[in-house]
């Protein structure tokens, strides 16, 4: 089987193509020397992926994949979600995104959050949706030196680490994105 993830971010593919039988190709967008931006324009995770994934397919005809996540803070009402990456504005600067979640949450106690992750897929005429979700809390200092986005400030349920401490050979089996992403592949593998 060959198929699209509808994303630019080879680090997502190569992580992908890790786990991924033989059988199953993964081509990125680049790969098939596609370098526009798809425009985020969705409200919630479930409506940017599948944007990017309806959009892919539309253009190609193709079976294809698309995944967007984010961290969703209980007290927030669900923020930074859909806007994780751009929370602070458009330079999508992690550092600017973490004080703002500080400022926004000041004294309260272990703030309840959850990671996300949503993948979208265009499977001949079907379409399906995969969910992964991770809880834990928010602190307010950042610990660790691994990982990205908001790993420092989000200890998940069950440990006494951030993500950022724990690092990616346990994030990766216990992850919003790895959760979606077994789903989709044992999916792909039955199909
Ligand atoms: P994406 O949809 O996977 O590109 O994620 C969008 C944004 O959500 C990222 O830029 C991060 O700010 C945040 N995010 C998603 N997954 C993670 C994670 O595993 N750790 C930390 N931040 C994340």
């Amino acid at each position: 089987m060959q198929i699209i993830f509808a994303t630019h971010n080879q680090n997502k593919v190569i992580e992908l193509r890790r786990i991924v039988p033989k059988s199953i190709k993964i081509w990125s967008l680049n790969d098939i020397n596609y370098h526009d931006t798809i425009e985020e324009t969705g409200k919630t995770l479930e409506e940017n992926a599948k944007i990017k994934s309806d959009f892919i397919r539309k253009k190609f005809g193709l079976n294809c994949f698309s995944d967007d996540s984010g961290l969703e803070i209980d007290i927030l009402g669900g923020e930074p979600g859909v806007m994780s990456a751009r929370y602070a504005g458009p330079l999508k600067n992690n550092n600017a995104n973490i004080e703002k979640i500080w400022k926004k949450l000041r004294n309260r106690r272990n703030p309840k959050a959850c990671f996300r992750s949503v993948f979208y897929l265009h499977l001949n005429k079907n379409t399906y949706c995969f969910e992964g979700r991770i809880d834990g809390k928010i602190i307010f200092e950042k610990r660790g030196e691994n990982g990205f986005g908001y790993d420092p400030i989000f200890i998940p349920e069950g440990y006494e680490k951030t993500f950022a401490e724990l690092g990616n050979d346990i994030k990766n089996k216990i992850s919003h994105r790895a959760k979606a992403t077994f789903k989709l592949i044992d999916f792909l593998v039955n199909s």
